[in-house]
């Protein structure tokens, strides 16, 4: 079990909202829905300790680009020491809201995956609201471009919080503690909108 991780929880539990890391099921299944056959713009929210990142960053293209954002400090202090001799990741001790901003000081004009473990369903409306409308809006316009969330509820889905994006796949990971949704929104769905299952 991560230390940090569980530590940062007991500081700041609503902020970090599970005691443990997620598992390798889960970890593959995320990963899994990302396409890494050529260079990709990702941004990963709220990484923890960085179990997905690990992942993330053995399957990326040697040209890809990887910005993490993490809001507890510690936690970013320990993901710039693990990915310190990686040039293609940047670690963003920030609220993730901030990713239009980011981009734009880095000059990169769209991001193609946005990965996200940050607790939506108890983050405040108008936050949330805010944050899913910078991750639409900065996904590139191309049918591969996504937000792939893991969440205990899928009410980002079901309760149409995600209705901007055309088209949505979702299953459920018994294999993690506790079990949880993954679903990957597109912003262009070549099926229409609504590709609910
Ligand atoms: C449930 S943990 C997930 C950690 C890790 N991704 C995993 O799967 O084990 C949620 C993480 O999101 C971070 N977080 C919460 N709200 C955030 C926000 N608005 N911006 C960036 N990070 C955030 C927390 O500090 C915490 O590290």
């Amino acid at each position: 079990m991560s230390t940090i991780f569980l530590k940062r929880f007991f500081k700041n539990p609503f902020q970090v909202a599970s005691i443990v890391p997620s598992s390798k099921t889960l970890i593959r299944k995320v990963s899994d829905k990302m396409d890494h056959s050529v260079p990709r713009v990702i941004a990963e929210y709220g990484p923890g300790e960085g179990c997905h990142t690990r992942e993330i960053v053995r399957r990326m293209h040697p040209e890809s680009k990887l910005m993490l954002f993490e809001l507890d400090q510690e936690l970013s202090v320990h993901l710039e020491k693990q990915f310190a001799h990686d040039p293609r990741i940047s670690v963003h001790n920030m609220d993730c809201a901030k990713l239009p901003e980011v981009l734009a000081q880095k000059q990169i004009p769209h991001c193609d995956y946005v990965v996200s473990g940050i607790p939506f369903s108890i983050l405040e409306k108008g936050k949330k609201r805010e944050i899913l409308e910078n991750t639409h809006a900065v996904l590139a316009p191309e049918a591969h471009s996504a937000f792939i969330i893991y969440q205990v509820t899928n009410e980002l889905h079901t309760r149409g919080h995600c209705d901007h994006f055309e088209k949505a796949e979702s299953q459920y990971c018994l294999a993690n503690l506790p079990p949880m949704f993954v679903t990957k929104f597109y912003k262009h769905g070549s099926n229409g909108k609504n590709g609910k299952h």
